[in-house]
């Protein structure tokens, strides 16, 4: 550990673990993004808020730019080192602190995983309700910083919903105790909700108290097989009207090819351009009559081809992971990703004009959709075509989504619906935020964070920086 700042930090925090090795520069200095090199300056591991505290004001004195990094499970470059910056990594901040019933709040760190999250909630019987395929790898604290969305917005509603209270270190060194758990807090700006979705630009969350609720009733698991888009969303409205949705999730015919080919169990015979995965309560006899009854008005409408109900816990996951593992199927291909979102009503106009957009300009790439449709939340992929060199592909990419982000633009949609804009997508934030709004959110970035240490370049770009800095 040559650097001389490095030195000073160690003197400063004696126990603070410091790593610096090229491995550990590779590892902690990249997301699932994978298109950048990692290039931090180290990795500090903190396990306590003072730390926390004592780096950012360090590095405040010493103008290094911070990283904060949880399980780096992003798919938008936003816990991206490849500039020099310290990677504070919350992973040994990995406790859940306590339980308290009568509130029905969990107060957790913030390199606390997900998953972990879900159990420390089912060991008291309620639930923490957001969710999504990364559970397992990804941290409450990025989670957070991201506002996480997932398959059960439909019912929950994202991560903002869910988060009663956050210690923050901001970026101006000050520790922030913020909204403390309160259900009803009328006193003037709400930073909590600030701070959530803001992308590590603001603060380092180094708390959560979380709430919880009860789980729903025993639910059931189905896979309908549709003919297009239109009987899509006529299926969507009937089974929203009829059953209570806990998740309704689409993937194309070509997203189900990557998913076989990796391992997935073919679940309905036959090739049928779009498939759903829905999850709805059944409490009793009455719900499982209306699913079926629901089913075969969609059946008898030409709504639904085919579909399949999981009669058992292992064949309701195997029908999830046809959904949820795509992810996993085309990150070998290392795909260029566009996660937007229109209202509910505009999906199908939407959908239409973009693919029609991409047919006419581009029908040589391989385009795999899928997404939270229930919630307007489409994920767009586009995989490399064989042979085609890294930067002859992205500017390929920047093509497509700045035809996507006009499109959203005519549509009123997001260009991040809820991955975040990081890196991959700060060239496009003008397209869903006016000027005004973005220059609101570059004072508020002046507040909290004067010295701009706090993952710079990510959200916004500062003019004239290269590509990742
Ligand atoms: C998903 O919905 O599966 C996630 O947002 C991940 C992805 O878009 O690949
Ligand atoms: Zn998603």
């Amino acid at each position: 550990m040559t650097d001389p700042r490095l030195a000073e930090l160690s003197r400063l925090l004696p126990g603070l673990r410091l790593l610096a090795e090229p491995g550990d520069l590779e590892h902690y200095g990249r997301d699932w993004t994978r298109r950048w090199t990692p290039a931090p300056l180290a990795i500090a591991l903190p396990t306590c808020a003072d730390e926390v505290q004592a780096i950012v004001r360090w590095a405040n004195a010493r103008h290094v730019a911070i990283v904060p990094s949880g399980g780096r499970t992003g798919l938008s470059g936003g816990a991206v080192a490849a500039c020099g910056e310290l990677v504070l990594s919350l992973e040994r901040m990995n406790r859940v602190l306590e339980f308290n019933p009568v509130d029905r709040t969990l107060t957790v760190q913030p390199g606390v995983t997900l998953h972990a999250v879900h159990e420390a909630a089912r060991s008291h019987g309620l639930i923490y309700p957001v969710d999504f395929a990364a559970r397992g790898s990804c941290s409450i604290g990025g989670t957070i910083a991201t506002n996480a969305g997932g398959i059960r917005v439909i019912r929950y509603g994202n991560t903002r919903e869910w988060v009663g209270g956050l210690k923050v270190v901001a970026g101006n060194g000050e520790l922030l105790d913020l909204n403390r758990g309160l259900i009803k807090n009328s006193s003037g700006y709400d930073f909590r909700q600030l701070l959530i979705g803001s992308e590590g630009t603001l603060g380092i969350v180094v708390e959560a108290t979380l709430k919880l609720t009860d789980p729903p009733p025993s639910s059931q698991v189905m896979l309908l097989a549709l003919p297009d888009m239109e009987a899509l969303m006529r299926v969507f409205a009937l089974f929203r009207a009829q059953l209570t949705l806990q998740a309704f999730e689409f993937f194309t015919d070509h997203a189900l090819r990557h998913v076989l080919a990796h391992g997935a169990q073919r679940a309905i015979d036959g090739d049928h351009p779009y498939y759903v995965v829905t999850e709805f309560d059944a409490a009793d006899a009455g719900d499982q009559e209306a699913a079926l009854a629901a089913f075969e008005h969609a059946l008898e409408q030409g709504w639904v081809s085919d579909g399949v109900i999981a009669q058992s816990g292992a064949q309701a996951a195997a029908l999830w992971r046809l959904r949820e593992g795509i992810t996993e199927s085309l990150a070998p291909r290392r795909p260029y990703k566009n996660d937007v979102s229109v209202r509910i009503s505009a999906v199908p106009a939407f959908l239409h004009d973009m693919q029609a957009l991409l047919a006419h300009e581009y029908p040589q790439i391989e385009v795999v959709w899928f997404g939270h449709i229930g919630d307007g939340n489409l994920h767009i992929n586009v995989l490399r075509p064989e042979g085609m060199a890294e930067e002859a592909f992205i500017a390929q990419c920047d093509h497509v989504t700045r035809l996507l982000a006009e499109t959203l633009q005519r549509h009123g949609g997001s260009i991040s619906a809820e991955h975040g804009i990081g890196l991959v997508k700060r060239a496009y934030l003008e397209s869903t935020r006016s000027p005004a709004e973005i220059a609101l959110m570059q004072g508020v970035r002046g507040v909290f964070d004067p010295n701009g240490i706090l993952n710079p370049g990510k959200l916004f770009a500062a003019a004239g920086t290269p590509r990742a800095c």
